[in-house]
């Protein structure tokens, strides 16, 4: 026994068992014990053959995240895996749960590898802006080739056991809950087979075979330029890869061209930012005041009323885990076309092979579909889904605490409103609770979670724990005009609103967010969602309202900010050029002519920080990684950075005060003093 692992024989197998919660990843501890294992056997004759398996909930979820950027301590993981290699028995590694990463690589160097077809491979380095460094480019595409290997590294994805064992990445499928017998029986047929020792690192022919193909490295490398944008780890990875073809059939070469690569990047700001990130997505669940003595309520019905766009897609999110939902609208129409809006993203998905029409048919048996509210009465959970205005809101919510039976916790998916008036509508304001979806609501994985002023601990923690259940990262926000998402990207909006009256065209500061690294600037983006959609009825006039006036409402009608030809291709608009100018001269604002990329981010991205500053100053968000997360996936702010606040600290936090301080914007007290204290928002 060492702590984390055991050690036991049956006939002539030895059985390695690592048990290191949660997920076995491979820092010291389970090293050790691999160690330990490895070498009690290779001394015990009685001993032909090994299994390496592990307790707790899943194989090997690979290396330890925590160890990166530390002078590593022996054992390495390249001294256990040789060890493993080079094991003069035949080892088996059996497989359950996610063999991922480093744990994936520890499979490869196993000559054998079973695993339960519930159980996932894969190599996800890349999200953590690293490439698979303990030999994952040099083994994988000996096995699949190099094509293959390209796709399933650089996109990360963990593959299922049915498919890896297509692929060659797994040897045999086990029985589900059987695992531990059939690796056993499958080393025996080994030994009594006299079956080869396999060794992934003496397997060439799919590498020769490729040095055939010179460009493919560079094909890919543009094919998929637009999606590797900003991100340094898809390159190297192609690159470790290349050398893998490169350097065949002398492998260590290979494994060398792959360690400098691996180390460039773990150096690098971009794997350092997504690194903290993978933190951050898992703190945001921890609210400091509710402990596990807190509990939450059951949820086994949804209630959702409005079937648009938002009501519809909610929907689909509990739909998937198996939650009925009923579906509720004022009209027979509307609840038509929402249904038959939520059915259509569905045979979508069948149509391209993600789900059988069968299971469509089960998933749309789920919805019952009913007029008015009175349906809702025996629901556990009602998500309000209707348009932004403060008298129907609280009508709606004032109906349901009527009509519900008690218990049923009432949510508002509000997106600016303030969730205590709403609650207030109601004699159970301790069971309201803000649900705010991001729009498409059944593919964004943001959920901000509102608590209001009387909220309970335990609809809180139901909310965030239903949240996870639903494949969303729920972020917890207090009560405040646009809560964090909106109220630090609005901050963003304004500046670039008014930017556009300075000088600056759209073109100009559309190009400057997008080279920072999000998919399209605030103009295009509004031009795609509409500027109708996007009018502000808290200003008098403004450019998108003039805009508006001339029937240009973006993409789908006239133009907006850009005109467009008829494959939706943006130009500069002569049109929208002379409403601005109009529009700074009303306002009598001096055209100062254009402006550097990097002055237009720090005009439109400081003042975000200094929201993110303000909404910790206020308490509405817990911690500052929580605001990185409600940026990255709520407006796709690129994860490389690591979110405004990761950023600010990244860049300085007295750059930014300066900054702020030059545009005439009031920094936040909470940013200065961390700024004059030297200290930073985030831990990197
Ligand atoms: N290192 C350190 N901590 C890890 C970890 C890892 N590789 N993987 C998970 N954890 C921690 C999490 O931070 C979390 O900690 P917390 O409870 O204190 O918040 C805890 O383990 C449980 O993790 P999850 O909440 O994510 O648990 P799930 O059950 O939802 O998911 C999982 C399990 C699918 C294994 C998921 O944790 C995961 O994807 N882990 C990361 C896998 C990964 O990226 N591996 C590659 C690592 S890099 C590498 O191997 C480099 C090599 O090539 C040299």
């Amino acid at each position: 026994m060492s702590e984390a692992g055991s050690y036991c024989v049956e006939g002539e197998i030895g059985i390695v068992t690592i048990d290191n919660p949660p997920v076995n990843s491979l820092g010291l501890r389970t090293r050790r014990a691999i160690q330990e294992g490895f070498n009690r056997f290779a001394a015990d004759s009685s001993v032909k053959a090994i299994v390496l398996i592990c307790g707790g909930r899943t194989f090997f979820a690979g290396a330890d995240i925590s160890e990166f950027g530390q002078p590593p301590v022996a054992p390495d993981l390249h001294d256990i895996l040789r060890l493993i290699e080079n094991s003069a028995k035949p080892v088996v590694a059996a497989i359950h749960g996610t063999a991922l990463g480093g744990g994936y690589e520890l499979s490869l160097v196993c000559h054998y590898r079973i695993a339960v077809p519930s159980a996932m491979v894969g190599l996800p380095e890349v999200s953590l802006g690293l490439l698979p460094g303990a030999g994952g480019t040099q083994r994988l595409p000996r096995i699949v080739g190099v094509p293959a290997a390209l796709d399933i590294i650089t996109g990360g994805k963990p593959i299922k056991a049915k498919k890896a064992l297509e692929l060659g990445m797994i040897d045999s499928l086990a029985d589900e809950g059987k695992l531990r017998e059939d690796a056993i029986s499958f080393a025996r047929h080994i030994l009594a087979d006299g079956k080869p020792m396999m060794r992934v690192s003496d397997r060439n022919e799919k590498l020769i075979e490729a040095k055939a193909s010179a460009d493919i490295f560079e094909e890919y490398l543009k094919r998929n330029a637009r999606a590797f944008r900003g991100f340094k780890a898809p390159g190297h990875i192609v690159r470790a890869i290349q050398a893998a073809v490169d350097t065949a059939p002398d492998f260590d070469a290979g494994m060398a061209r792959e360690m400098e690569l691996f180390l460039e990047l773990e150096a690098s700001p971009e794997s350092l930012a997504q690194r903290y990130y993978f933190f951050a997505e898992r703190e945001t669940v921890k609210v400091p005041d509710i402990g596990k003595d807190v509990g939450t309520l059951p949820v086994k019905s949804v209630g959702v009323i409005g079937a648009g766009t938002m009501g519809g897609g909610i929907t689909m999110n509990f739909l998937n885990v198996g939650i009925p939902v009923v579906l509720a609208e004022m009209s027979q129409e509307a609840l038509d076309r929402g249904i038959g809006i939520v059915r259509r993203n569905y045979e979508n998905s069948a149509k391209k092979g993600r789900m059988t029409a069968e299971r469509v048919e089960q998933l749309m048996a789920l919805i019952t579909p009913a007029i008015g509210l009175e349906a809702l009465r025996e629901v556990d959970l009602v998500i309000e889904a209707v348009f932004e205005q403060m008298s129907v809101k609280k009508e709606i919510f004032s109906k349901l605490d009527g009509i519900c039976k008690p218990g049923t916790i009432l949510a508002s998916n509000t997106s600016f409103l303030d969730l205590d008036e709403i609650a207030a509508a109601t004699g159970r304001p301790d069971h309201v609770v803000g649900m705010h979806f991001f729009s498409p609501a059944n593919v964004m994985r943001l959920l901000e979670v509102v608590r209001g002023e009387k909220t309970s601990k335990e609809v809180i923690n139901t909310a965030m724990k239903l949240g996870k259940s639903i494949g969303k990262v729920p972020v917890l926000s207090r009560v405040c005009w646009g809560f964090i998402a909106n109220r630090i990207m609005a901050a963003r909006a304004v500046q670039a609103n008014e930017l556009i009256l300075e000088g600056p065209t759209p073109q100009d500061v559309d190009k400057a967010i997008y080279d920072y690294g999000f998919a399209m600037g605030p103009f295009q983006m509004n031009d795609l969602v509409g500027l109708d959609v996007i009018g502000r009825d808290d200003v008098e006039r403004s450019v998108s309202g003039d805009l508006v006036k001339l029937d240009r409402l973006g993409q789908k009608k006239n133009g907006g900010y850009y005109d467009y030809d008829e494959n939706r291709k943006a130009s500069p608009s002569p049109v929208a050029a002379q409403v601005i100018a109009d529009f700074a001269q009303y306002k009598g604002i001096e055209n100062k002519g254009p402006q550097s990329d990097e002055a237009i981010v720090a005009r439109l991205l400081y003042p975000v920080v200094n929201e993110g500053a303000k909404l910790l100053e206020e308490g509405i968000a817990i911690r500052a990684s929580d605001i990185d997360v409600a940026a990255i996936l709520g407006y796709n702010w690129p994860v490389y950075t690591g979110g405004p606040m990761f950023w600010a600290d990244t860049i300085g936090l007295q750059k930014v005060v300066d900054g702020l301080n030059a545009l005439g914007i009031p920094p936040a007290t909470l940013l200065v003093e961390k700024a004059q204290n030297g200290d930073r928002f985030t831990t990197p």
